[in-house]
């Protein structure tokens, strides 16, 4: 029997993207967005506010970087979406994390996440009902301690945050319930 919930934000598990970029001094500011998903091969789409101070560098300098949070640096991650660059100048420096520049496009890779998504600003999205950053995909970088010996992310080794939009939760799980395109294929089988 399903008890009626409302109308509540549902899809689980959601991602935790760490979305850095420059201020137009080379300031280097970082956020946290759950809501944002692959929309085709090489595109990211990025549903964040337009008053973030993200929001404003990306507009500016015309790149961002995507990267995927993990366990180790969980803390960091969450005070990257508690406080804004718009009220504290120095958020990013706060955390003693380290930054290089992309050699690809004009924006901050930050050194302590496991994998990044090296993005060009393809447009900003704006409808009644949608305000979406998309970027375009130049590249993707991983730390090999994440990679398995075929050269592929290892989500066990990744421990990528996943966000519980639920009750607030960040978890971590590597475990492979099945293979995707091949769990059902039994099915397909059947008359
Ligand atoms: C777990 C978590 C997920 C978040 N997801 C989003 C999101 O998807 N979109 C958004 O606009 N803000 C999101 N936020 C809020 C921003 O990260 C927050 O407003 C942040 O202060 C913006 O930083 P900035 O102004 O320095 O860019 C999230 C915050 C947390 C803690």
């Amino acid at each position: 029997m399903k008890k009626d919930l409302g109308v509540i934000p549902s899809v689980y598990p959601m991602p935790v993207l760490m979305i850095a970029a420059y201020d137009e001094a080379g300031n280097v500011n970082v956020m946290n967005a759950a809501w944002g998903m692959t929309c085709d091969t090489d595109k990211i789409a990025l549903f964040i506010d337009e008053d973030h101070k993200t929001t404003k560098n990306i507009r500016q300098s015309k790149a961002f970087t995507v990267a995927l949070a993990d366990r180790a640096h969980m803390a960091e991650a969450d005070f990257f979406g508690i406080a804004t660059g718009n009220k504290m100048p120095d958020k990013f420096a706060r955390t003693g994390f380290h930054a290089v520049k992309s050699t690809r496009v004009n924006a901050p890779i930050i050194e302590e996440f496991p994998l990044v998504m090296e993005c060009e600003l393809a447009e900003v999205v704006e409808t009644e009902n949608l305000h979406a950053v998309v970027g375009k995909v130049v590249n993707v970088a991983a730390e090999e301690a994440v990679l398995d010996e075929k050269g592929k992310v290892d989500a066990e080794k990744l421990q990528a945050l996943m966000f519980d939009q639920f009750r607030n939760g960040y978890y971590v799980t590597g475990e492979q319930a099945g293979r995707a395109w091949n769990a059902g294929k039994d099915l397909m089988k059947k008359a």
